[in-house]
């Protein structure tokens, strides 16, 4: 599902000043694209991705997911299709510490079988009974990319997902981002990573 961004205008109030993070900016993100969001801290990329998802809504401009333009559609569409549609990763991605993480995998869905597949594909098998809150910092950043990917969405939005990983790691969650565009979803990742920068075919610099 193509997501685009068009005119966007963010601005917010800091100590009294507004400041404005977002300034007419547009990107359009295709189905079997995989699109990164690079930029220093602070720069814009979490706000970008949250106006992507609908989490915040903009001061001016147009979002829209393929033909539905999100300003013009109410909540409970929107929840409908981000629920059926949309894999949704934040910065900090809720992990339920007392679930294990098999059951955190399937909190977003998605048969069985393609969750254990997704913890496998992450180097997780070994880890799927274990308790959420007993897991790594890096474990559970992949936990919230493999429930973010399991319903198999035609749309991912992920902001840093391998910010807590290394290289090998890293490469795992590359390698399904990769995998989720080949099969026709739109993706966009904000990041920081060469590794994943280096993955994507292009680089949206903010
Ligand atoms: N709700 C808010 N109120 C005020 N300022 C905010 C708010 N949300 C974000 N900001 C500011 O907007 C700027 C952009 O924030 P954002 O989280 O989008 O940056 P980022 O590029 O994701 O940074 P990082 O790489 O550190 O995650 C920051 O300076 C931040 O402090
Ligand atoms: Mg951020």
């Amino acid at each position: 599902m193509i997501v685009a961004l068009d005119g966007i205008d963010v601005t917010f109030r800091r100590a009294g000043n507004d400041i404005q993070i977002l300034n007419s900016f547009s990107l359009e993100v295709d189905d079997g694209e995989f699109v990164a969001l690079a930029g220093r801290s602070g720069s814009g990329k979490s706000t970008a991705i949250a106006v992507a998802y609908g989490r915040r809504k903009p001061d001016r401009g147009v979002t829209r997911w393929g033909d539905v333009e999100l300003a013009e559609t109410g909540e409970k569409e929107l929840q409908k299709i981000r629920k059926t549609s949309i894999g949704f990763a934040a910065q900090d991605a809720l992990v339920f510490d007392d679930l294990s993480v098999s059951a955190n995998v399937k909190v977003g869905g998605g048969t069985d079988e393609r969750c254990s597949e997704l913890l496998e594909s992450l180097g997780l098998a070994g880890f799927s009974t274990m308790k959420a809150g007993r897991i790594s910092g890096g474990e559970r950043q992949r936990v919230a990319v493999a429930r973010a990917l399991a319903k198999d969405p035609s749309l991912v939005l992920m902001d840093e997902p391998t910010a807590s990983l290394d290289a090998a790691a890293a490469a795992l969650v590359i390698e399904q981002l990769c995998h989720a565009a080949g099969r026709g979803a739109a993706v966009l990742v904000a990041t920081h990573d060469a590794l994943l920068e280096e993955a994507a075919d292009r680089v949206i610099e903010l």
